[in-house]
């Protein structure tokens, strides 16, 4: 990989992003992060060490169809695991010991903006992944991992590692800058013999407590519906004879079309248009910024407040992945 990106990395992480360290929060309610910034990210510790008999869950809620959920390594020595949301579906790669790298895929669209529980168990030699109780074929390998420096969740910002030498799949970390995780993480444990533990976080960037629901700060009226996309949401107001970002004006009878999101899927597409892969990185954070400023301004687009923020984000930075 060419140092030239790691640069870019590197300006842009001094640029934008302010570390804030937060206390030790053992089983408190408030353990739910929302991801809400191009960079979010969070690290917790201890890592989960994959031992004999033991699982790590983890809530999330996203919209987005490609993004980095969590990862794990030894800082280098050959040992770790990642979980993606790729194309809505699971993906988890893991390497464990003297195994090959090993992925499991569970299909399904885990991008719809509700809660999912993630579990990552281990039961002697079997290492099985699962999603809602939908469980995949036993990854089998008799070692275990267990000296992960950290666990992380959002992207893997090498502003938390020395180089870019001590992540043991650079892959990894390539494609969550490429795919950072928008929505929300809780309730992460490690459960080992049936006793619970929850990591420490130990920095979090991009990210707020609670996964507040955007629609209690946007009142629809006229019966109108909120629509709570997790980052933003937006009046549905279909059926109730108004328009407007919160339907407050009367639709005339003269205007005959409904309400279309035509015109903004066409914007949309412009940007897709645009090859990620042949934009320096620096060029693509301009594109992200570009965006969610045309956003803000046409936030309000035939009589609806439309949530564009994520998919643009997801449209721009959601780079090639595949399962
Ligand atoms: C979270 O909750 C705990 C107690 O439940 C409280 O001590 C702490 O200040 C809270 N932290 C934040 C950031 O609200
Ligand atoms: C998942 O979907 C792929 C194709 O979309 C299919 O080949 C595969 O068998 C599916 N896996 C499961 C476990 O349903
Ligand atoms: C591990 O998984 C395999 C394949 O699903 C299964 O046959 C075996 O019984 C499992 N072993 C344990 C200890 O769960
Ligand atoms: C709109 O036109 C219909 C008939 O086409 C009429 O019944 C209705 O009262 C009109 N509404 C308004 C607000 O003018």
């Amino acid at each position: 990989m060419p140092n030239t990106f790691f640069i870019f990395v590197l300006v842009l992480t001094f640029a934008k992003q302010t570390i804030s360290f937060v206390d030790d929060c053992f089983n408190c309610p408030n353990s739910t992060l929302k991801y809400n910034k191009p960079l979010s990210y969070s690290v917790y510790d201890p890592g989960w060490s994959l031992i004999n008999n033991g699982a790590l869950e983890v809530w999330f809620r996203t919209g987005m169809k490609n993004a980095m959920v969590v990862y794990e390594d030894d800082g280098g020595k050959g040992e770790f695991f990642d979980v993606f949301l790729v194309g809505g579906k699971i993906r988890m790669r893991m390497q464990v010991g003297y195994c090959n790298i090993e992925k499991r895929v569970i299909n399904g669209s885990f991008n719809d903006l509700k809660w999912h529980k993630l579990v990552i168990r281990k039961e002697k030699k079997n290492t099985t992944l699962s999603v809602d109780s939908i469980a995949a074929e036993p990854i089998q390998c008799s070692s275990q991992l267990d000296s992960m420096t950290a666990l992380y969740t959002g992207h893997l910002s090498i502003f938390v590692r020395e180089s870019s030498n001590s992540w043991t799949f650079p892959s990894s970390l390539w494609q969550s800058i490429n795919n950072v995780f928008q929505g929300c993480i809780k309730d992460i444990q490690y459960v080992e013999d049936g006793v619970i533990t929850r990591p420490h976080l130990r920095a979090t960037v991009g990210t707020e407590r609670g996964c507040s629901n955007p629609c209690q700060s946007l009142k629809c009226r006229h019966g109108g519906r909120c629509v709570d996309r997790i980052l933003t949401a937006w009046c549905n107001c279909e059926g109730t004879g108004y328009q407007g970002k919160r339907c407050a004006r009367v639709i005339k009878n003269r205007s005959t079309k409904p309400p279309t999101t035509k015109s903004l899927t066409t914007k949309k597409i412009t940007y897709k248009v645009k090859d990620p892969n042949k934009i320096p990185l620096l060029q693509k954070e301009r594109e992200v910024s570009a965006i969610n400023s045309r956003i803000k301004n046409i936030g309000v687009h035939h009589g609806r407040c439309m949530d564009l923020w994520a998919v643009a984000t997801a449209t721009v930075l959601g780079m090639a992945i595949n399962t």
